[in-house]
């Protein structure tokens, strides 16, 4: 199949890559650039697994064509650490109790970045509104929302 060349800043990192005109950003980020912290699940956009910050708008990495994001900056849940350590809001996951099977928390750790991007102090209901994308089959929620409201309280993240 022909490719299309590509450019897209990773984490902070340029990359140039050719791609198949048919292949999701999830797939090149997982297979083409070993960033495999974001899950691969559903495929068709309901369980935010595949949450990628892209151009700073969160989206479903899995509904995304590569060539789509051509030029664009895209965070993965890699870009989230701080000098080689956990965020704060990472952290708080983890005090929290927040993750069993820990496959959504990915993908609910990008959406919780970004609603404290957008809303630095959410109330329970923004919190549960803006990780309503996320589905988690241990069934976190509670934990997963005093997470995110811990982060908050404590200010940076
Ligand atoms: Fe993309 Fe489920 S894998 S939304």
């Amino acid at each position: 199949m022909t490719t299309v060349p590509i450019e897209l800043t990773v984490n902070g990192r340029s990359r140039r890559l050719d791609v198949a005109p048919n292949v999701t950003l999830l797939d090149v980020l997982r297979d083409d650039l070993g960033l495999t912290g974001t899950k691969e699940c559903c495929l068709v956009g309901e369980c935010g697994a595949c949450t990628v910050s892209l151009d700073g708008r969160i989206v479903d990495s899995c509904l995304v064509l590569a060539v789509e994001a051509d030029g664009a900056a895209v965070t993965t849940i890699e870009g989230l650490a701080v000098d080689g350590r956990m965020s704060p809001l990472q952290a708080a996951f983890l005090d929290e109790g927040a993750v069993q099977c820990g496959y959504c928390i990915p993908g609910q750790l990008m959406a919780a970045h970004d609603l404290l991007e957008r809303v630095p102090h959410p109330t329970v209901e923004q919190v549960q509104e803006g990780l309503a994308g996320n589905l988690c089959r241990c069934g976190c929620y509670g934990q997963i929302t005093e997470a995110v409201l811990a982060t908050a309280e404590g200010h940076d993240r």
